[in-house]
């Protein structure tokens, strides 16, 4: 696909994109530090960043977009910033038909219950009201881990398994696969850190089994659609196994 980059030239994306792109949305803290303004205004240009990136995957035809807004560690930060980080996604849920557009299902990964209810709820309703859409799936990772996502999927499965609904020799990968909060979202392909730190912080741990990395200095807040297609030019010219030869 020939598209324009921001420098105007003409970049030619690969035939066979991603269909799974992760994003960890790092760096916002150092952003805002650079410019001695607080972490929460760091939060506020990542949000607008996000936006902007879930608009362009949408247009370049990515089937499923991931992002970490928010992980079950993230509690452990200073009240004000949870609290700045939960009203940014209260507005963005708000606003959400102004960004996701027609035919894109929306997924919430993690645990909601810990979130007032009137969230939870939009939550709920908008993971209701965009099920059958296929174009795209977006997946918005809060109050989310990786470890907490396989703990979670086995209880469902223990219940079943108590139940006599199921039984424990049937509990194959496909199956266990489709008790993640991902659903049936194919695995990741493609996992993006920017901001430089090179870890995958408990994010879809068992998702990323096989997906490449792609790590950039860039902090979340400056990343741009030029540095996506960088990242998937990249992606492409690297040779996947998947433990074959
Ligand atoms: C990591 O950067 C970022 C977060 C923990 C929060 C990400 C949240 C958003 C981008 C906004 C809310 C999301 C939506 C979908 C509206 P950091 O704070 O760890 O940065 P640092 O490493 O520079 O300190």
């Amino acid at each position: 696909m020939a598209i324009f980059g921001k420098k105007k030239t003409e970049i030619t994306l690969p035939e066979k994109l991603p269909e799974h792109i992760a994003f960890i949305m790092d760096g916002n803290g150092r952003w805002a530090k650079k410019r001695a303004m607080p972490r929460k205004f760091g939060h506020r240009e990542g949000a607008k960043t996000f936006k902007k990136i879930m608009r362009y995957c949408k247009d370049i035809g990515i089937k499923n977009v991931s992002f970490y807004a928010f992980s079950t560690e993230n509690w452990k930060r200073p009240k004000e910033e949870v609290e700045a980080i939960i009203e940014l996604f209260r507005e963005y849920i708000l606003d959400v038909w102004n960004y996701i557009g027609e035919d894109v299902r929306v997924l919430f990964l993690g645990d909601k219950t810990f979130f007032d209810e009137d969230l939870q709820n939009k939550m709920n309703e908008l993971e209701e009201e965009t099920k059958n859409r296929r174009e795209m799936t977006m997946l918005l990772a809060i109050n989310y881990g990786g470890r907490d996502d396989i703990v979670h999927a086995s209880k469902v499965l223990a219940e079943k398994v108590k139940n006599g609904e199921l039984r424990s020799e049937d509990i194959t990968e496909d199956l266990f696969q489709s008790y993640l909060y991902t659903l049936d979202v194919p695995d990741v392909d493609l996992m993006i850190r920017p901001s430089g730190e090179q870890r995958i912080s408990n994010f879809l741990i068992w998702q990323s089994a096989y997906a490449e990395f792609y790590f950039t200095d860039i902090l979340w807040p400056d990343f741009s659609t030029d540095d996506l297609n960088d990242a998937i030019i990249e992606f492409a010219s690297r040779s996947r196994r998947f433990g074959g030869v």
